[in-house]
C-alpha cells in the first residue's frame, strides 16, 4: 500500500502564532480598570479576542500585558488555560513598542504571526482565517486587515499612492487634512512574517505627535525594503472596530444583547415581551416557550428549562431552572437550582448554592442562603432559611428564622419531611426538627425536636406527641 502523505498545506505550513496586545490603560474610557478588563455581555473584552484567536488553533498565544497585568492574565488564563503566554511591556511607549517586548519569545520562530488588539471584541475567526489565507497565497511579508467608515474619526488611515498602491498608515493625529478625508481605516489587526517583523520593528522611530513607537510605522520600512505588504479589506466595519470609549462599549453591549434575544426569539422559541428591555448573557441558555418579561436579567451561564415564565424585575445570575418555573416579579437568584414546576416569589432573594427541589414554592420576602427545600415543601412569607436542609412537604410558616449564627459561627438547622413549622419560629441552629412534627407560633426551638412531637414556648418545650398522620 503507498504511504499516505499529508496534505502540502500541512507539510509546509509555517508555525502559526497569535500575539494579543493588550498593555495599554486605553485613556479613553476614563477608568482606572484596564480597558481589556471592561465587561461586554458579561465576560471581559480580552476574554472574546481569547476566544477567537484559539479558534484558529495557533501553535502559541502571545498576550502583551502592563496595566493590571495580574488580573488580565487571569482572565485570558481562564479562557484559553496554558496556550497563552504572557510577556510584559513595562512602559507602554506603542503598539510598536509592545510587539517588540516579546522579541525573546518571537526570535527564531520565523512564524506567520497574526497580531490582535485586546480591544477587537466582535472578530470573528472566520474572518481571521480568511485573512491568514489571503496573506499566504499571496506570499505578502505584511498583510493590514482594513476596513472602510462612513466616519473614519480616531483611527489610522491607510493612504495610497496615485496608482493606487498602499504606501503607508497614517494616524488621525498626524494626519493631514487631505489625508484625514480618507476613509479607509487600519483595523489593527495584521499578519507579519515574523523573522522580517523583528528587525523592521528595530527601525521604527517616535516621530509623531506623541512620542510612540508605531507598530504602523513598519508597513512603510518594509515597503522600502522591497518586501510585499497588502490590504485585506473587510465588509463588516462593525466587526473588527474596537472599542475605545464607554460610548462604544454600550453601543457594542446593545449591539449584543440585540443579537442574542433576536436569536433567542427566532431559533429558540422563546417570547419576550419587551425585548428591548431584556437583559440576556450571550452564554446564558434558555428552554422553548419561555416567556421573559420586561426588565428580567439573566446573567452568566445561566440556564432556563423550557416553559418558564419570568417576571419583571427579576435577576438570575448563573443559576439553574428545571422546566415549568415560575419566577414573579422582583426576585433575586445567585448561584441556585430550581428544579422545575417550582415558583418563586415575588421579592424572594436566594443564593450561594440554595436548591429548591421538584414542585417547592417560596414566596414573599424570603430570603434563602446555602439550603435545600424538598419537594412539594413551602416557605411563602417574610422568612430567612440559612444553611439549612428542609424535607419534602414540610411547611415553614410565616416569619420563621433559622438563626445560625452565633455571632462566630455559622450552623446548620435540619428539618424533616412532613414538618410544619409555625409562624414566627426561631430555630436557633444547631438545631434538629423531626419528621411530622409541629412547632407551635413563636416557638423558640433551641434544642432538637424529636419526631412527630408538638413543641411550643420560650425556649420550646414538648407540648405532646402527635398521632403519626398519613403521609
Ligand atoms: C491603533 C493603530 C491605528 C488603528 C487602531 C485600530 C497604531 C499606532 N495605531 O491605534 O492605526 O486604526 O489601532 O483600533 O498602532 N497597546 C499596548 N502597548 C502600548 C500601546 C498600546 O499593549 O504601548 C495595546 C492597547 O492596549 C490596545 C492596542 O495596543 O489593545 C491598540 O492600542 P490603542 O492605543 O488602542 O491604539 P489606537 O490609538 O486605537
Ligand atoms: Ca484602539
Amino acid at each position: 500500500m503507498q504511504k499516505q502523505s499529508l496534505p502540502q498545506s500541512r507539510q509546509t505550513r509555517q508555525s502559526l502564532d497569535v500575539l494579543i496586545l493588550a498593555a495599554g490603560l486605553g485613556t479613553r474610557m476614563k477608568s482606572k480598570r484596564a480597558k481589556v478588563l471592561h465587561e461586554l455581555g458579561g465576560a471581559p473584552l480580552i476574554a472574546y479576542v481569547c476566544r477567537t484567536a484559539q479558534a484558529l488553533n495557533p501553535d502559541k498565544i502571545y498576550v502583551v500585558v502592563g496595566h493590571q497585568a495580574a488580573e488580565v492574565e487571569k482572565a485570558v488564563k481562564a479562557e484559553v488555560g496554558s496556550l497563552a503566554e504572557f510577556v510584559t511591556q513595562a512602559q507602554q511607549r506603542g503598539t510598536a513598542d509592545a510587539v517588540l517586548s516579546a522579541r525573546a519569545q518571537l526570535d527564531n520562530r520565523n512564524s506567520l504571526l497574526v497580531i490582535l488588539s485586546g480591544d477587537v471584541p466582535l472578530l470573528k475567526a472566520e474572518t481571521l482565517k480568511h485573512f491568514i489565507e489571503d496573506h499566504r497565497s499571496g506570499g505578502a511579508t505584511c498583510s493590514v486587515l482594513g476596513v472602510r467608515l462612513e466616519n473614519p474619526t480616531g483611527y489610522g488611515r491607510i493612504v495610497r499612492d496615485v496608482d493606487d498602491h498602499f504606501v503607508r498608515i497614517v494616524e488621525q493625529r498626524d494626519a493631514t487634512d487631505e489625508e484625514r478625508k480618507i476613509k479607509e481605516i487600519n483595523s489593527g489587526i495584521y499578519c507579519f512574517d515574523s523573522g522580517k517583523l523583528l528587525p523592521a520593528l528595530d527601525r521604527v522611530k517616535p516621530a509623531n505627535d506623541q512620542g510612540e513607537f508605531y507598530l504602523t510605522d513598519v508597513v512603510e520600512i518594509l515597503l522600502a525594503q522591497g518586501e510585499k505588504v497588502s490590504v485585506y479589506l473587510h465588509s463588516d466595519a462593525r466587526e473588527v472596530s474596537g472599542i475605545n470609549t464607554r460610548a462604544e462599549l454600550a453601543e457594542f453591549e446593545n449591539l449584543l444583547r440585540r443579537n442574542t434575544i433576536r436569536k433567542l426569539m427566532l431559533e429558540g422559541g422563546v417570547t419576550f415581551l419587551d425585548p428591548s428591555r431584556a437583559y440576556i448573557s450571550a452564554s446564558a441558555r434558555l428552554g422553548q416557550d419561555c416567556v421573559i418579561y420586561p426588565d428580567v436579567a439573566i446573567e452568566g451561564g445561566s440556564e432556563i428549562g423550557e416553559g418558564c415564565e419570568i417576571h419583571s424585575g427579576s435577576r438570575i445570575t448563573n443559576s439553574r431552572l428545571g422546566s415549568n418555573v415560575v419566577i414573579k416579579d422582583h426576585c433575586v437568584i445567585v448561584d441556585s437550582t430550581i428544579e422545575s414546576n417550582c415558583t418563586v416569589g415575588p421579592f424572594a432573594h436566594l443564593r450561594m448554592g440554595t436548591t429548591i427541589e421538584e414542585g417547592a414554592a417560596i414566596g414573599n420576602f424570603v430570603e434563602v442562603k446555602k439550603s435545600r427545600l424538598g419537594r412539594g415543601s413551602k416557605s411563602m412569607h417574610l422568612t430567612y432559611l440559612g444553611d439549612a436542609t428542609i424535607g419534602e412537604k414540610t411547611n415553614i410558616g410565616a416569619g420563621t428564622v433559622t438563626c445560625n449564627y452565633d455571632g462566630k459561627d455559622k450552623h446548620p438547622t435540619v428539618i424533616e419531611d412532613n414538618v410544619r413549622i409555625g409562624s414566627d419560629t426561631m430555630l436557633v441552629a444547631p438545631v434538629r426538627v423531626g419528621g411530622g412534627s409541629v412547632t407551635a407560633a413563636g416557638s423558640v426551638v433551641t434544642k432538637d425536636v424529636p419526631p412527630d412531637t408538638l413543641v411550643a414556648g420560650v425556649p420550646a418545650v414538648v407540648k405532646k406527641r402527635l398521632k403519626r398522620r398519613e403521609k
